[in-house]
């Protein structure tokens, strides 16, 4: 983000714990002294900490763990994704505002976070707990030149783009459990919720939400679910900063998607299978009424799954809920 306080954060980060004066800011960035002085106070409020010394000028002493527009658009090394990125601090669901804001016109690449979610929304009209500052809350707005039947595509692509964060940027190598679970031990970290506006031939928009457990205890999610869910922090045992984790997967899922729209599915598709959860292993499926034994061989180059039922058939499976 090429903004005047993008450029003030940076010449601050640069010189670490040096002071820069005020003078030379003033200079480097083209503003009155005054103006720096103001910029200053606008990083205290996004929770930067900021030492002014008389004669010496400003330093960084530390660097905001608050989530807003501000922390998460500098430094971002996007070129349309979150862009435009809309923060609150809670909200009923990320989903409902994207779509107001997709309705209203809201370009391609638009973000929208919150801090806490009242009435987060899962796959399967599931609630998905959303406490305040304890994970990413965040929802995408998407406009594809791709024909409707594709959308699925990126659900899938969105859970290669977490795992692939997970695995470089946190180090921990997650399984997917298609279409939109990241799992660890067992256990859920994230979930995509991929939701569609769509005429016949043509996708007017996607609203791509995604969920992930970064900072909770185990005692944050409520008693019937703790036996399944888990946070980066559990399995890491350290507490993650949002904004460096949002701005890591704002840009891998911006690289992924642009590769998607230059060489299509298949290098997704192989990504996906480096991560799929259980492949190869029989497990429970259910589909429609009915819950029987599949063993999982991979996806489609569609997307859809592949499983081998119990007679040894090959079955393609749109809609499915592998239970674990
Ligand atoms: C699932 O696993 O069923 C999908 C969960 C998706 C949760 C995210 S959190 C941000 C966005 N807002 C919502 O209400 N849901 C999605």
């Amino acid at each position: 983000m090429e903004s005047t306080r993008g450029k003030l954060i940076e010449l601050l980060a640069k010189e670490e714990d040096n002071f820069v004066s005020g003078q030379k800011l003033s200079e480097q960035l083209d503003i009155s002294r005054p103006a720096v002085w103001k910029h200053m106070k606008e990083l205290e409020k996004d929770g930067y900490v900021i030492e002014a010394a008389p004669r010496k000028g400003y330093r960084i002493v530390s660097y905001p763990d608050k989530v807003s527009m501000n922390t998460v658009q500098w430094g971002l090394s996007t070129s349309w994704l979150g862009q435009r990125l809309i923060h609150k601090a809670s909200v009923t669901s990320t989903q409902l505002i994207a779509h107001q804001e997709a309705q209203a016109g809201a370009e391609h690449g638009t973000v929208i976070i919150a801090d806490e979610q009242t009435k987060g929304r899962g796959r399967l009209n599931r609630s998905w707990h959303s406490y305040k500052g304890e994970g990413i809350w965040m929802s995408i707005i998407l406009r594809p030149t791709f024909e409707p039947h594709r959308s699925p595509q990126i659900t899938l692509l969105a859970a290669t783009v977490l795992a692939e964060v997970f695995k470089t940027y946190v180090g921990i190598k997650p399984q997917i459990k298609w279409p939109n679970d990241l799992l660890t031990n067992g256990k859920k970290l994230a979930g995509i919720l991929t939701e569609l506006q769509a005429e016949e031939d043509r996708v007017n928009y996607i609203v791509l939400g995604m969920g992930i457990n970064v900072n909770q205890p185990s005692s944050s999610f409520p008693e019937d679910i703790q036996r399944k869910a888990s946070s980066l922090k559990i399995e890491t045992g350290e507490s993650l900063e949002l904004t460096g984790l949002i701005k890591e997967i704002l840009q891998t899922f911006e690289k992924r998607y642009n590769e998607f729209n230059e060489e299509g599915f298949r290098p997704i598709k192989l990504r996906w299978e480096a991560f799929g959860y259980r492949l190869g292993e029989m497990v429970p499926i259910q589909t429609y009424q009915k819950e029987w034994n599949g063993r999982i061989m991979g996806i489609e180059d569609d997307g859809a799954l592949r499983v081998l039922d119990d007679k040894g058939q090959e079955q393609k499976l749109y809609s499915a809920e592998i239970q674990w």
